[in-house]
């Protein structure tokens, strides 16, 4: 620990909080915790990575049982592959969410596709998918999801599954579409926009297939025209199905608008904030984040992929705040996106805990002194330096949850004084 941080932890040291209470009324149903709660009278009511049910809600509510607890020191990590917790990252995570056999299903129907799509580039400017391959994908995704809603302990099922390198785009398509699919599980989307989410997902980058497999497969730095051809890609993509009526609306926006980002320095059009907001939809948004998680929890050639945590504390680095001038997301979408998947993908951790320096949209910088169960991007934080870095003479305690205006913008690794 770097000395400043060591001095701010001596300074500031944590609360002893001993057993944690969980509001039973503020409970969903469905939700996963890492530990195992108990009652009031330490009788052991469910167990660690359950599925606490809607019928238990109730049953507890009427019998006046208002929290259960649960130690943070006691951890049940018993379901959580040996020596893993750190390191998995990327296509396993996804391949924890679905079953095995289904990821690899989804793979061979993304290399199917691909390459008829790449036929078509080579062979063909006039056609386009045809309705069989699209009914195709739709059927897969909707086995995906039954898939994602049959297997209970999915995420949490050891695995361990040698990557192909070769099959990057195949494996990242597959992924995000499965990312994209299990978020609007878990932030309760219909069905049919579940499908739509999964769907999108799998074809975002359909327009890679138009561009030459040598830039794409290229390990070393690509020169300013390489890049400038890669950013053809949703344009292409978006020419090869903007006459399809196969393709729904958002399938479309999906694929010419993931790279669009708020600052104003994305591509295609290169929107500014207010024009993002207003022309890239909610899933879209959403998506994109699936999309560069997906990326950077990836092994590729010359470089090392990030651990799900490191990947989740970069995405929240690049989310925006008035005094960042280049960020690709805005604060709600993210915070969407880790509510709802972040603790699966950290395999039931938080990606920040107690002791972080975070720095806040207004420039603040704090120390994470608890952290918020059910809203974990809002902990109760100890303010230590105003908006220009000084220290403030009186350190003070604000509790994010309840404050509208401030929410966290950075995670500091080093030390406050930088
Ligand atoms: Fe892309
Ligand atoms: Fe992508």
């Amino acid at each position: 620990m770097p000395e400043d941080r060591s001095k701010i932890y001596d300074q500031y040291h944590l609360k002893d909080i001993g057993d944690i209470q969980l509001d039973i009324k503020k409970t969903r149903p469905g939700s996963r915790y890492a530990y195992d709660l108990y009652d009031e009278y330490h009788n052991i009511i469910l167990e660690a990575h359950q599925p606490i049910s809607e019928s238990l809600i109730k049953h507890l509510i009427d019998n006046k049982t208002d929290y259960l607890y649960y130690d943070p020191t006691q951890k049940n990590k018993k379901d959580l592959p040996e020596g893993k917790s750190e390191n998995i990252a990327g296509l396993d995570l996804t391949v924890d969410i679905v079953s095995r056999a289904m990821q690899n299903q989804v793979k061979e129907n993304i290399k199917d596709l691909l390459d008829s799509i790449r036929n078509i580039y080579e062979f063909s400017t006039q056609d386009t998918l045809s309705t069989k391959q699209i009914e195709k994908s739709k059927y897969m995704v909707n086995e995906l999801l039954d898939d994602i809603s049959k297997n209970k302990n999915g995420i949490f099922t050891p695995i361990d599954i040698v990557k192909n390198l070769d099959d990057y785009d195949y494996n990242h398509s597959t992924n995000v579409s499965i990312l994209a699919a299990y978020l609007s599980s878990s932030l309760e989307y219909k069905k049919a926009d579940r499908v739509i989410m999964g769907l999108s997902g799998l074809f975002h980058d359909i327009g890679k297939s138009g561009i030459p497999r040598e830039i794409l497969s290229k390990t070393e730095r690509l020169s300013d025209e390489e890049c400038d051809v890669i950013k053809k890609h949703p344009v292409l993509g978006f020419k090869l199905v903007e006459k399809n009526r196969d393709f729904g609306d958002l399938e479309k926006k999906t694929i010419l608008l993931h790279h669009e980002n708020p600052d104003g320095r994305g591509y295609p059009y290169g929107f500014d904030h207010s024009k993002y907001e207003t022309s890239v939809p909610k899933e879209v948004r959403l998506i994109a984040i699936c999309d560069i998680f997906v990326a950077l929890t990836t092994q590729r050639p010359g470089r090392e992929k990030f651990t799900s945590s490191g990947a989740l504390k970069t995405l929240l680095n690049m989310v925006y705040a008035p005094y960042k001038t280049i960020y690709k997301f805005l604060p709600e979408d993210f915070r969407d996106f880790a509510r709802s998947v972040g603790y699966t993908l950290n395999r039931g951790d938080y990606f920040i805990k107690t002791g972080d320096l975070i720095r806040l949209n207004n420039g603040e910088v704090a120390v994470i002194e608890e952290m918020n169960k059910l809203s974990p991007l809002k902990p109760k934080v100890t303010i230590l330096t105003d908006q220009e870095k000084n220290k403030v003479k009186k350190p003070f305690f604000v509790d994010l949850q309840l404050d509208f205006t401030r929410y966290i913008s950075n995670i500091l690794e080093r030390n406050i004084k930088e």
